[in-house]
């Protein structure tokens, strides 16, 4: 994704093509008169004005879209730099991805602007997932934070920087739930809940798209739909929801996004109900298009249509492209299908010429809705490019972002927060100090170069009280002199830090590991460390949550600080000293062992459930390990300690229109003022189809004085106790319900009501 991975070709185009600001005046001269570029007419009139005008080819053209830049996928067109400008200049391409920076896409937007018949400017997309420039902590890590209007900033401020640089469209937010820890892309999703990721992706979307000005994207929902479900957790593999779990655990963080109003969706690699989702027209049309009147435009992932022939649902890449736009879906990243075979499916009377034009209208509307026909280098500023990216303010969010994002897991004895100034530290682990390691792929522009690591933000602040010593080697299996050097350090200091986990890179795209785990070295590493009887606090890295059951007995503390992006190492610091009282709180569990993945909170009872683990026999459970995950969904501590006492239900009855009121008393008891994530939950006890143990309805955020107690009010009213039919349909059966409040999913008070008919 960044410059330096791009091919020798893009580079020579880059020089060829650079030059500096080019006047809006002198676009578009030849079509000026047009209606379609009078920008006083309604956008509806514009589109049918342009479509009027096009050839059939023309119209195939912008349902192309082509790389060019990185790649992101795999090379399968061999044009060259010089046959993508042809496409360009003869209409013949409407988006192009990975181009980045105002030089570039100014010149490539000159070339369609100026050289194409009608002039219609290209869209820009890249991957903007959690930053350009400034790079966030993960979308999984920011998720944890719960603080959906820094989660809205962040991709606001993402948003910004690449719109500064010439990007119009932001292939995020990935709206995909996830209960597969294997699968590398729980990085870039909302973690398991639908209610909270439904939130999250909302949030995502308005930070994203903000009310489409200069520094905003257009945002795309993806991966239409129930990517996070592939068997087994292997990268591109098959995908097989019911649509009782479709409906109600993986559609909601879509409808979510679509309903705050994204512009654009991604079609996924995987399947639904035996056929590629791209050539889903239940999940197209008969979902997105009619039943959540999804108005924008649809574009596949990387050779998504042309896979269809390699899962064997389409004899041809002709027979894939007829398929998927009978679908709905629009524009083709990377296949070259549509531009290829639409207008001989048109002649053929396969497809109708008021079919391509729907797909083509939303196309050229989000264009519109842009503001590129007014004014097609509207976001290639150099100045904003120079002065608006990687600032000192967007910095300052990031390292909010990333100090909201870190959970605490364990805390033996307060060994956290250590008083570093009085202190001698040994920080150990190769991850403290490795830039390379530190940041995944979705980086955009972003170079750990330029990130601070853990050993950097320990240092700034603390020097001569920090001494390093890097433990293990991620590349090298046997560890022995690394060990006994970190063990020597540790023997003289007074606590130890060590940063384990796995390298960045294995996270997001292509990245499943069979066993997410801490690698062999560093749990040796950690027995070592055991023996000196120091302190030890673990910081993890990662990009998904780790089976952590084997290494909690060697250590004191755990941090888990995911990936965090450019202030990694302050924000790990300021944990680490108390600067900042952790509140995050997981949105995925933590696993036990692998083979209890998939493990959930909101799973569903069975019917015998294992009251507890040594309850006799015949009941639902591992008999070599316990069946809760290790941490479940919601559980993050803090250096305080919170309370929950008096749940009360206003009504033990209410009807459909009434709303209950649930109270609950919280009490900060521990000796430092800090923030609870307080969670409510409801239970359907007995419904027509089953009902999960447990579901999100509820959250709040309070920060407490230590000592302080307030009383949390939380309002449950239809809309919490509804689920989806089959049908899609939202469903409200009466009947009894059971509320749970606490400071995660497990450890719960709990009451119960009745629904009334
Ligand atoms: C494939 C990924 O699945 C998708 O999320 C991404 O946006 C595209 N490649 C473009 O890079």
């Amino acid at each position: 994704m960044k410059r330096r991975n791009m091919n020798k070709t893009t580079i020579l185009m880059m020089g060829i093509l650079s030059f500096t600001q080019v006047s809006t005046s002198l676009a578009q001269t030849k079509n000026k008169t047009a209606i379609y570029m009078n920008q006083h007419k309604p956008t509806s009139e514009r589109v049918q004005d342009l479509l009027g005008k096009m050839t059939i080819a023309e119209k195939a053209g912008q349902l192309n879209q082509i790389n060019g830049g990185a790649f992101t996928g795999p090379a399968l067109n061999d044009e060259g730099q010089k046959g993508k400008m042809d496409a360009v200049a003869s209409g013949q391409v409407g988006s192009m991805l990975n181009v980045i920076g105002v030089d570039e896409t100014m010149a490539i937007q000159k070339i369609a602007v100026e050289k194409s018949r009608l002039g219609i400017p290209l869209l820009f997309g890249y991957d903007v997932i959690h930053g350009y420039k400034t790079i966030f902590p993960i979308p999984l890590a920011e998720a944890c934070s719960w603080d959906l209007p820094q989660i809205e900033k962040n991709s606001a401020v993402a948003a910004s920087e690449a719109s500064a640089a010439g990007i119009h469209w932001a292939f995020a937010p990935m709206c995909d739930i996830s209960n597969d820890p294997r699968w590398g892309r729980v990085m870039e999703g909302i973690g398991e809940d639908p209610w909270y990721g439904a939130l999250v992706s909302a949030a995502r979307v308005k930070g994203t798209q903000g009310d489409l000005s200069n520094d905003n994207l257009l945002a795309c929902v993806k991966h239409f739909a129930a990517y996070g479900t592939v068997e087994s957790g292997r990268e591109y593999n098959f995908t097989d929801v019911s649509r009782f779990q479709l409906w109600n655990k993986y559609l909601p963080p879509y409808k979510a996004a679509v309903e705050a109003g994204a512009v654009t969706v991604m079609n996924g690699f995987t399947t639904f109900e035996g056929e590629p989702v791209s050539a889903s027209k239940y999940l197209i049309t008969d979902v997105l298009k009619n039943k959540w009147n999804f108005g924008g435009f649809l574009v596949s992932d990387w050779n998504s249509f042309g896979e269809m022939v390699t899962w064997g649902a389409a004899s041809d890449t002709k027979e894939a492209i007829y398929k998927a736009f009978k679908a709905g879906s629009m524009m083709d990243m990377e296949t070259r299908g549509m531009v290829k075979f639409i207008p001989e499916l048109i002649k053929e009377g396969k497809i109708t010429e008021n079919e391509l034009n729907y797909a083509v209208g939303k196309i050229l509307e989000a264009k519109f809705k842009l503001g590129l026909f007014d004014d097609p280098y509207k976001f290639c500023n150099k100045e904003r490019e120079s002065n608006e990216i990687f600032t000192d303010g967007n910095k300052s969010e990031a390292l909010k972002a990333a100090e909201g994002s870190i959970v605490l897991l364990k805390n033996d004895n307060n060994v956290l927060p250590l008083n570093i100034s009085q202190k001698k530290i040994a920080l150990i682990g190769e991850l403290a100090a490795s830039h390379d390691d530190m940041f995944d792929f979705w980086i955009g522009q972003g170079d750990a170069k330029d990130a601070i690591s853990l050993k950097e933000g320990l240092e700034n602040k603390y020097k001569s009280n920090v001494q390093y010593a890097p433990g293990y080697s991620l590349d090298v299996k046997s560890s022995a002199n690394y060990i006994n050097d970190a063990v020597a350090l540790a023997n003289n200091s007074d606590a130890v830090v060590v940063n384990i986990g796995i390298s960045g890179k294995m996270a997001g795209e292509d990245r499943s590991l069979a066993n997410p785990i801490i690698p062999e070295n560093q749990v040796e590493l950690l027995k070592a460390l055991k023996k000196t009887g120091k302190p030890i606090v673990a910081v993890i890295s990662a990009g998904r949550p780790l089976i952590l059951t084997d290494i909690l007995p060697y250590v004191d503390a755990v941090i888990y600080s995911w990936i965090l992006g450019t202030e990694t190492g302050n924000a790990i610091t300021n944990i680490l000293d108390g600067t900042h009282n952790p509140s995050a709180k997981t949105v995925m569990s933590f696993p036990y062992a692998v083979g209890q993945i998939p493990v959930y909170y909101n799973h569903f009872n069975t019917g015998r459930p294992n009251p507890t683990d040594d309850a006799g026999n015949w009941y639902s459970r591992y008999r070599d390990i316990p069946r809760d995950p290790l941490f479940p969904f919601g559980f993050g501590l803090s250096y305080s300690t919170f309370e929950y006492s008096n749940l009360k239900l206003n009504k033990t009855f209410i009807n459909k229109n009434e709303k209950l009121i649930v109270t609950v008393e919280l009490k900060n008891t521990g000796n430092y003022d800090g923030t609870e994530i307080s969670q409510l939950y409801i239970r359907d006890v007995a419904a027509s189809v089953i009902r999960p143990v447990k579901e999100l309805k509820g959250f709040q955020k309070t920060l407490l004085k230590k000592g302080a107690s307030t009383t949390l009010t939380f309002t449950i009213g239809s809309k919490e106790l509804e689920y989806y039919n089959m049908s899609g349909d939202s469903v409200l059966e009466p009947g009894k319900f059971e509320v749970f409040v606490g400071g995660n999913s497990k450890d719960v008070l709990s009451s119960s009501f009745e629904l009334t008919k």
